[in-house]
């Protein structure tokens, strides 16, 4: 199983254990990861999942497709590494994952 560990804005690391196939904000839901609302469900309409990537995983992690990037546009805060973490699929890849919870979610 690979893990994820997200950072809150306080720093804190929470680590968690996902599955293959469901998505970085499922994982954070399965596992009460604070900041991560995820109020749509994972339908790319609310932008309550965002996550900024960490900067060495941004390549495997890869860019927002259109729905989402037109999402994150109307986000002030949107950063290099932003993306909806209900829009990333969990691979074996992935494991050793790091992505950080913006402080306006928290
Ligand atoms: S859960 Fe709503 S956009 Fe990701």
């Amino acid at each position: 199983m690979p893990k994820i560990t997200f950072i809150t804005s306080d720093g804190a690391e929470h680590e968690v254990e996902a599955q293959v196939g469901q998505s970085v904000m499922e994982a954070a839901i399965d596992h009460g990861v604070p900041g991560i609302d995820a109020d749509c469900g994972g339908c790319c309409s609310c932008a309550t999942c965002h996550v900024f990537v960490d900067e060495k995983w941004r390549a495997e992690v890869g860019e927002p497709v259109d729905m989402e990037a037109d999402m994150l546009e109307v986000h002030d805060d949107r950063r290099p590494g932003s993306r909806l973490s209900c829009q990333i699929p969990v691979r074996d890849e992935l494991d050793g994952l790091v992505v950080r919870v913006p402080e306006f979610q928290m």
